[in-house]
């Protein structure tokens, strides 16, 4: 066990327990007053413990992106839904395997999909639910209109070893600061609507309507037919949130403990974590903010990442890190950094830093 960052050996993510409760306890608040269910999307933390802290405050089940996240986390939750198409045999055949005895559900946009999903269902006789994927903006997966929609609905109603559960959408477009995003959400709540007004005039019923994201969270009740919203970023926060408005720097539970191994070149310090630590991500909102936010050294700009080494701009600051230095970055976008790790350190007030594996690193299929 490790007694203190000093110690760490770096790069290393360190993660403030007491910021991850705060954060998980903020959403569940929010969704009970509003009368959502959370359903938080484990590709941010990867790791059993945290969504283990998560179904303690309420969340109503996990969603995940693959199948191997679904695996994983099939030992802390027998609730799952694949927010991603099981397209292929292997996918659909695994999928349905963890169906015994769970509630497994899946987003689709084809009829592929939901062909190779029913194969899988019935040879494992068992039976997957399914959401039709709604594109409501993004522009990456799901049916293009309310009667595309419905012809999938029709389709999954009438095949045997699925199930119509509902519909799946993603407001991954909306990165409005949280006060201007009505327009946006409420042509969100207009496409639901007209979606579910089609299936409800043929009979068909949408009994989950999952959405959400981390910056539209907290304004998730401008869109009055979700059942259930599914953020994952929000647990640990990072600087897309913090630039998006969406949280404080406080609120970024997530951070890199580096080293500084240079100060050759003048006006300049290297660290020990480049783009196979915080990846090479920019900022969506703030893509000139360079790769990083440096805790220590506010004015600095980490300006250039390559595979081993951070070049930090301290031209602006009042003194240089000296080499040996340990430095905090919070990184541009949290997801891919953790899974850039085996074990991450949880820290906690008085007590040694504690290892945590990252369950569901690597797992991508
Ligand atoms: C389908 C889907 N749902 C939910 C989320 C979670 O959104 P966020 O990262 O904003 O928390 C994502 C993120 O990529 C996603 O792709």
């Amino acid at each position: 066990m490790m007694n203190n960052v000093q110690q760490l050996q770096t790069p290393a993510m360190v993660i403030d327990r007491a910021v991850v409760q705060r954060n998980i306890h903020h959403l569940a608040e929010y969704a009970k007053k509003v009368g959502l269910k959370i359903r938080p999307h484990t590709k941010t933390h990867k790791s059993r413990q945290v969504a283990a802290m998560q179904l303690e405050a309420d969340a109503i089940g996990l969603a995940v992106a693959k199948v191997g996240e679904a695996a994983i986390m099939s030992a802390v939750c027998d609730d799952l839904l694949l927010a991603y198409p099981p397209v292929d045999a292997a996918r659909a055949t695994q999928l349905a395997a963890l169906a015994d005895g769970r509630a497994v559900r899946s987003a689709i946009d084809s009829t592929q999909a939901l062909e190779v999903a029913a194969a899988a269902a019935r040879s494992a006789q068992t039976t997957i639910g399914l959401l039709v994927d709604l594109d409501v903006g993004l522009g990456r997966t799901g049916v293009q209109s309310p009667g595309e929609a419905l012809a999938l609905a029709r389709a999954i109603d009438s095949t045997v070893g699925v199930q119509l559960d509902g519909i799946l959408v993603y407001p991954g477009h909306v990165w409005d600061p949280a006060d201007q995003q009505r327009p946006a959400l409420t042509a969100v709540a207009a496409l639901l609507e007209e979606t579910l007004d089609l299936w409800r005039r043929d009979g068909l019923e949408a009994k989950i309507v999952s959405g959400g994201s981390t910056p539209t969270a907290y304004q998730s009740h401008w869109v009055p037919q979700y059942t259930e919203i599914r953020p994952g970023t929000y647990v640990y926060n990072d600087m897309n949130t913090v630039h998006g408005g969406y949280c404080e720097l406080k609120d970024c539970a997530a951070r890199i403990v580096c080293t500084v191994m240079s100060d050759a070149v003048p006006g300049q310090v290297v660290i020990d974590a480049g783009s196979k630590t915080l990846t090479s991500d920019r900022c969506i909102s703030a893509p000139e903010s360079g790769h990083g936010y440096v805790a220590e050294y506010p004015e600095a700009k980490i300006t250039h990442l390559s595979e081993e080494h951070g070049q930090v701009d301290v031209t602006a600051c009042d003194r240089k890190p000296a080499i040996g230095e340990r430095l905090t970055v919070v990184p541009n976008h949290i997801c891919p950094c953790v899974n850039l790790q085996d074990t991450v350190w949880w820290l906690r007030p008085d007590q040694p830093l504690e290892p945590m594996a990252i369950d569901a690193r690597g797992k991508i299929t």
